[in-house]
């Protein structure tokens, strides 16, 4: 994914997401909730300005409930709205409509005093890859959605979905870049499955993951596999786990790449436990 993006990509990106800006009321930021600080692009306070935000955690059921309550608290210190969804029990869409509601109040009066009425708010969609973009368009637009016709102002391409009689999506998209340049942030994005495996040798990013759990979610990771992990290495622990799952070779060897992939496949499932990598500085 990062080798994608370059300085040309990102202006243009701008330039796009700004005009879009413009035809709507409100952002709807899309993060994902395992990795909130991670999965938020670096510009993104220059880039909103001061447009009214929502903040949607996607993916909350993959991540833990008491970290996404304290994500939501820093966010709000910031003054920043901010909602728990999961788009594959559609958890938390109906308070993305009636929050809308509430974030472009001040705009729906200004529309009433100019005589302006039954003029639907109009909402856009920003995130990184893969936090779950096309699938909130597709989950708000399934539930109640009717494609619109354009209106000026729009490109022939772009569309507006109709979500309630009052409240309308553009069907595009804003892609935005992650921070990249930080390492850290670039694990993140390896072990949620934002960046494409074949970039990444599994089995050392699985070691990095089983690092990172045994100090989080130590509890999750025995449980699953049925281990001790207090006074072993991550290597320890993944042979540990590939013993337990008969991945063994010839000759008794432990073939840790299988293991490795199924360590990997069942965290980025929430097999091992609804876990949150990353937490507010409040
Ligand atoms: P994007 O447009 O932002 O790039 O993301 P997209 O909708 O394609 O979603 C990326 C992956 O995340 C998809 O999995 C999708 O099913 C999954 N996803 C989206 N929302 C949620 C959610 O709330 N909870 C969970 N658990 N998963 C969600 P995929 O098709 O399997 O793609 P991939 O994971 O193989 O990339």
């Amino acid at each position: 994914m990062n080798i994608n993006w370059y300085p040309g990509h990102m202006k243009k990106t701008k330039e796009s997401i700004k005009k879009n800006l413009s035809l709507v009321d409100i952002v709807y930021e899309l993060i994902d909730a395992r990795i909130p600080w991670s999965s938020q692009n670096p510009e993104i306070d220059i880039i909103l300005k001061n447009k009214p935000r929502l903040i949607i955690m996607n993916k909350s059921d993959l991540a833990d409930d008491d970290t996404s309550e304290r994500w939501q608290k820093y966010f709000n210190s910031k003054g920043i709205t901010s909602v728990l969804v999961d788009c594959i029990s559609n958890r938390g869409l109906n308070e993305v409509v009636n929050l809308s509601y509430v974030l472009t109040e001040e705009k729906r009066l200004q529309l009433a005093k100019k005589g302006i009425k039954n003029r639907p708010i109009r909402a856009m969609i920003v995130g990184i890859p893969n936090v779950g973009k096309s699938t909130l368009i597709n989950s708000l637009s399934r539930k109640k959605g009717a494609k619109v016709s354009n209106k000026p102002g729009v490109t022939k391409k772009d569309q507006w979905i109709r979500i309630r009689k009052d409240l309308e999506l553009l069907d595009t998209p804003g892609i935005l870049w992650p921070k990249f340049e930080d390492k850290e942030v670039g694990l993140n994005l390896a072990f949620t499955g934002a960046i494409k495996d074949e970039l990444l040798d599994i089995e050392t990013l699985v070691i990095k993951l089983i690092e990172r759990l045994s100090f989080i979610s130590k509890a999750c990771l025995e449980e699953r596999y049925n281990i001790v992990v207090s006074n072993k290495s991550a290597y320890e622990i993944l042979l540990e786990i590939g013993k337990k799952r008969g991945c063994v070779i010839r000759g008794g060897e432990i073939d840790t790449e299988k293991a490795s992939n199924i360590v990997l496949d069942e965290f980025r499932k929430g097999i091992i436990g609804k876990i949150t990598l990353e937490f507010p500085n409040s």
